[in-house]
């Protein structure tokens, strides 16, 4: 499973991508209002750190102001993925930009259905929300299994990348179910290598080699 980094925070990229966590990078314009400065020159920035996809969203509403946004977020770097939003306006943008060969990530994804028109669409990967759905008192990763069902079906291309993503249950149930990309924020990619029974065995360990050299 390839690891995304859902940021727009250069520190956080560095930092994940020196321990090889960063296949790629979601933003979207939530994450991007939380940094200081231009967002023009932090996703360049973005664009320059990281080899795999960057994914950068559009805001405009309708198709031809997405399509048009589209070819400016392109100029970033070579490795841009547009984000469009799952709207019928969304699916129409997303059909031409396949033409255009411009690739894109259909987001706000929250049914199965959704997902099985985007892949129709000619959408590049679907981003499912599991966080946001168990906010809402159901199960998010459910909907991932849905969307992977149905991808494998009709052997579509569309890659699944699971969004909104809260813990590491989220990323071991990414993983078991063969998502195709988890996109992590940074706090959880540093829970990952957490475990209680790891620290306790590092002390008694360091412990255990003091007592030898005072003996000595
Ligand atoms: O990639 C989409 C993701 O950023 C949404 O996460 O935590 O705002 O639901 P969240």
């Amino acid at each position: 499973m390839k690891f995304f980094i859902d940021t727009a925070n250069l520190k956080e990229i560095h930092q994940a991508a020196e321990l090889g966590m960063v296949d790629g990078v979601t933003t979207n314009p939530s994450l991007m209002a939380r940094e200081k400065g231009d967002w023009r020159e932090i996703a360049a920035s973005i664009c320059r750190e990281v080899k795999g996809p960057v994914n950068l969203e559009v805001i405009s509403q309708d198709a031809s102001g997405m399509i048009t946004e589209a070819q400016d977020l392109i100029g970033f770097g070579p490795n841009v993925v547009v984000k469009i939003p799952m709207t019928m306006e969304g699916m129409k943008a997303v059909h031409t930009l396949r033409a255009m060969d411009i690739p894109t990530n259909v987001t706000l994804i929250f049914s199965p259905v959704q997902a099985l028109i985007a892949a129709k669409a000619g959408a590049n990967y679907v981003s499912p929300f599991v966080g946001r759905l168990d906010d809402v008192g159901h199960t998010g990763m459910d909907l991932v299994s849905q969307i992977l069902s149905i991808y494998d079906n009709y052997g579509f291309e569309t890659e699944v990348i699971v969004a909104s993503i809260r813990s590491t249950s989220h990323v071991l149930e990414s993983a078991m179910l063969g998502a195709d990309i988890a996109t992590i924020p940074f706090k959880v990619i540093r829970q990952l290598a957490g475990h209680p029974l790891t620290d306790k065995g590092l002390k008694s360990f360091l412990t255990d080699w003091d007592s030898m050299n005072k003996k000595k």
